[in-house]
C-alpha cells in the first residue's frame, strides 16, 4: 500500500490500454457517513460476543475468504432496527434489506468479527455489487490502536498514475470492473482513514474500494472486534 503523492507532485497519465475504474472523491455525507455512540450498550454486546462459544472461523484456521473468527445474529432485531433507520434517513433510502447470496449460502449481514494482528492485514476490496448497496462496521474493541479502523483506496498503476476506486455497474466486484483476478498491494494508493473509536459507525456505500486499515491484538479480548452489516436498498 503506498501513501497518496504530495498534492503538487506531477504524475504520469493512466497508460491508454490500462483497465480504470471511475473515481468519486470519499466525502462524509455524501458517500460514506459516521455515526458515534452507535450503540446504547456497546459494553452488553462486547460480552455477548466473548460470551459466544460457538464461532466459526476463518483465515488463517480454514481456508476461507474472511479472516479471524466470526458468528451471525449478534445484534437483536431492535438493536438493528435501531440502526437500519438511521441507514435510511442519511442516506435517503425507503427500504433496505439483506440480499439472498444463493443457496445454502448467507450475506454476512449483522455478524460479529475478531481478527487478531496475525490473522490477516489490509486487503483492498469492494463488496459484492449483487448483494450490497452499502456496508457498516462497527468498532467494539474499548481502547484500540487508532490507526485499525478503515481506509479507502484508488488504484495505482506500475508507472505511478492514479486512477478510481469504485466499482459501477454492471459490474460486480473489482474482477469484473478491471479484468484481474487479483492486485499487489502497490496496487493501491490509501486515500483516507477513518480511525477505530470504540462504537463508532462507519457506513460506506460498499463499491468504494476499502478495507480493514490493521487488524491487531493476540489474546482473545485484545484483537480487533468489529459487527459488520451489508444492505441492498432502495
Ligand atoms: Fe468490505
Amino acid at each position: 500500500m503506498q501513501p497518496m503523492p504530495f498534492p503538487s507532485t506531477p504524475l504520469p497519465p493512466i497508460p491508454a490500454v490500462a483497465p480504470k475504474l471511475p473515481y468519486e472523491p470519499p466525502r462524509l455525507g455524501q458517500n460514506f457517513w459516521i455515526l458515534e455512540n452507535a450503540l446504547p450498550n456497546p459494553q452488553e454486546v462486547v460480552e455477548r460476543c466473548f460470551n459466544h462459544d460457538r464461532w466459526e472461523y476463518g483465515l488463517p484456521y480454514r481456508p476461507e475468504k474472511w479472516p479471524g473468527w466470526r458468528f451471525h445474529d449478534v445484534l437483536t432485531p431492535e438493536e438493528l432496527g435501531g440502526l437500519e433507520e438511521w441507514v435510511k434517513q442519511v442516506t435517503g433510502s425507503r427500504r433496505l434489506w439483506v440480499e439472498q447470496a444463493g443457496v445454502g449460502a448467507r450475506v454476512d449481514c449483522n455478524v460479529a468479527q475478531l481478527v487478531g494482528g496475525k490473522d490477516s492485514g489490509p486487503r483492498p476490496h469492494t463488496d459484492s455489487r449483487d448483494l450490497c448497496r452499502y456496508a457498516a462496521v462497527i468498532y467494539l474493541h474499548p481502547d484500540p490502536p487508532a490507526d485499525s479502523g478503515t481506509s479507502f483506496y484508488r488504484l495505482r498503476y506500475p508507472n505511478g498514475a492514479i486512477g478510481g476506486n469504485l466499482v459501477p455497474a454492471p459490474y460486480r466486484n473489482l474482477v469484473d470492473a478491471l479484468g484481474v483476478s487479483k492486485l499487489p498491494p502497490q496496487a493501491w494508493h490509501e486515500e483516507l482513514r477513518i480511525k477505530n473509536v470504540f462504537n463508532r459507525l462507519l457506513l460506506y456505500k460498499a463499491n468504494l474500494v476499502h478495507s480493514a486499515t490493521a487488524y491487531f491484538g493476540e489474546a482473545e479480548r485484545e484483537r480487533r472486534l468489529t459487527t459488520v452489516f451489508f444492505w441492498m436498498a432502495e
